[in-house]
């Protein structure tokens, strides 16, 4: 089975996505090797005052352990039409420029507002692209989070809920073919 290593892509306490990523992990799980991240654990305050070229310890101890993996998934927040602000330090911290180069990523976004954070996913998915990433083409947006998520039944809206379920069982077979082209 393939490793796939999970993003909670805010430092927000108590945040959906992490509720989210807890979700979705025994689905994913079923059919990968799964790891759950979020960036509440990212050493943050080791960062003050810009390192960039001289990235401490502890940050490159947090990129290893989540590139240790065939694939990532990230769970994206809306934050002022665009993603949070911390999923931008920990990309631009990323060793560069391979982080990401060839390797497969899926997403899903959730948001408080009607377009389930389809802007802050295509605004990361740029990033990616320029980072060279194989990006799933199945993703999901969860719109209204709070009134349509429940973290232990999944989505209410049962057409949402197969297209969530369809995405977490593609994704490692995805990751699957990835890794066997590049064998
Ligand atoms: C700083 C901030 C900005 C937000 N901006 C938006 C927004 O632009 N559009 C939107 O639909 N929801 C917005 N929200 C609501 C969040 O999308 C919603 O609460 C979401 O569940 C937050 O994700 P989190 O719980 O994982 O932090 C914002 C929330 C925060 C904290």
């Amino acid at each position: 089975m393939p490793k796939i290593h999970v993003l909670s892509s805010t430092d927000r306490q108590g945040s959906n996505a992490w509720k989210v990523t807890n979700y979705i992990d025994p689905i994913l799980s079923q059919n990968a090797e799964t790891k759950l991240f979020t960036l509440r654990d990212y050493p943050l305050k080791d960062l003050h005052g810009g390192k960039y070229g001289d990235t401490p310890d502890t940050v490159k101890l947090f990129n290893d352990e989540f590139l240790d993996a065939d694939g990532y998934m990230f769970v994206i927040p809306e934050y002022n039409g665009g993603f949070p602000g911390i999923l931008k330090v920990f990309f631009d911290y990323l060793p560069f420029p391979e982080a990401m180069e060839k390797r497969p990523v899926s997403l899903i976004g959730e948001a408080a507002g009607a377009f389930g954070a389809l802007r802050p996913v295509e605004q990361f998915e740029q990033l990616l692209k320029y980072r060279k990433a194989y990006i799933y083409p199945e993703r999901m947006f969860i719109q209204r989070v709070n009134s349509t998520f429940d973290p232990e039944k999944g989505l209410s809206n049962e057409t949402l809920q197969g297209l969530l379920e369809s995405q977490l069982e593609g994704f490692p077979a995805f990751v699957d073919q990835v890794m066997q082209l590049q064998n």
